[in-house]
């Protein structure tokens, strides 16, 4: 079986939020005081977390990354993990960190064998870094990287939010810091949220970005897989090897060939990451209804939208949504 939309997408990758908190405030994500948090029984709890898994893999799905808020702050969250991979053990299980407590959870990530490691970092500056995630110890996140690249896990991405006059004239840094340490960059636009930080004037298109790193560089296009249907571009440097990604969701809009939904730490599946309409599943999850969940998922990714452009709203915070 496999998910398809009204336009003829194949939806295989999903992204899951297991909770909207986060033990980071990041200018571009929430508001100082936070934003307004759920209350735990309006969080899905690991057994119907278990059970949305194995209806998204019947339904064809490939891959599920875990998102938050943070999602290491959720207790038991590594638990759950090691256990869905027994349960479904062909299931690519992917996770996007601000690797706050990669250092302490090392072991464990190591040991679970998750697909991928995608860690938000926008400076490698140890102040820039404290001044955009509100008091974030940056070094903290760098010694975990290590540890969890030093335990063997190997597809480790960096993804920077790139801000103007803040952090792009770190692109040669952020280069040469993920050459030396086998990550993978990744560059991102700035996309407008109600966060109060994005301006026109901080924005920077993907096109000024490549423009930004070609000096010294021979970046030739790279995507190849499943990359294909992402959000990011790839190139990699003929001189030496080293890939790239640029993320552009804004300048060029990916939505053509998009093959992913993303469902809420409350069981709310959102078509597109910028849609006001959501699908809340939870009455099935809680009834543990499992074709009924089946049923309304295939529904609900029917009516994705053709592209964020139709349905952007202006009040939503990344934090509540994933990302
Ligand atoms: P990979 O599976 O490693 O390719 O990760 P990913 O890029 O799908 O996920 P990640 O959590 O690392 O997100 C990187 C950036 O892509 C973030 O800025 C996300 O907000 C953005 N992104 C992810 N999915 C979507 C999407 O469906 N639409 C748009 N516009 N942006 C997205
Ligand atoms: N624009 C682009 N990316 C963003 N993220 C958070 N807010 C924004 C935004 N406004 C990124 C985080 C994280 C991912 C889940 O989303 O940096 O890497
Ligand atoms: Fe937390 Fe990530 Fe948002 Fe920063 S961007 S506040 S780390 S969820």
């Amino acid at each position: 079986m496999a998910l398809t939309d009204s336009y003829l997408r194949n939806i295989n990758y999903v992204r899951i939020s297991v909770t909207d908190r986060c033990n980071f405030r990041c200018r571009y994500c929430m508001p100082e005081d936070g934003v307004p948090l759920l209350d735990h029984r309006d969080i899905m709890s690991y057994e119907e977390l278990a059970l949305l898994c194995q209806a998204l893999q019947d339904l064809g799905v490939k891959k599920i990354r875990f998102t938050g808020g943070e999602p290491l702050v959720r207790r038991g969250f590594l638990d759950f993990l090691s256990s869905l991979k027994g349960l479904l053990p062909n299931l690519k299980i992917a996770l996007t960190t601000n690797g706050a407590m990669l250092g302490q959870e090392a072991q464990r990530i190591a040991e679970i064998g998750i697909s991928g490691l995608n860690v938000s970092l926008d400076t490698i500056d140890p102040e820039k870094f404290r001044y955009i995630t509100r008091n974030g110890d940056l070094q903290g996140v760098l010694n975990g990287m290590r540890m969890v690249r030093d335990l063997g896990l190997r597809s480790i991405k960096v993804n920077t939010v790139l801000i103007r006059s803040f952090n792009d004239m770190e692109v040669p840094a952020l280069l040469d810091f993920c050459a030396k340490n086998d990550y993978l960059l990744r560059l991102i636009e700035f996309m407008p949220l109600d966060d109060g930080l994005w301006s026109k004037d901080s924005f920077i298109s993907a096109d000024e970005i490549l423009g930004r790193v070609s000096s010294g560089y021979r970046w030739v296009p790279s995507s190849t897989g499943e990359e294909v249907m992402g959000p990011a571009k790839y190139y990699r440097d003929l001189e030496t090897g080293q890939r790239i990604g640029i993320i552009s969701s804004v300048s060029s809009h990916f939505c053509s060939h998009c093959n992913r939904v993303r469902i809420s730490a409350s069981g709310r599946l959102r078509a597109c990451l910028f849609a006001r309409e959501e699908t809340d599943l939870r009455p099935f999850l809680l009834k543990g209804d499992f074709e009924g969940l089946k049923d309304i998922i295939v529904k609900a990714v029917s009516a994705k939208p053709r592209c964020w452009e139709d349905v952007i709203t202006g009040d939503l915070h990344m934090s509540q949504i994933g990302g």
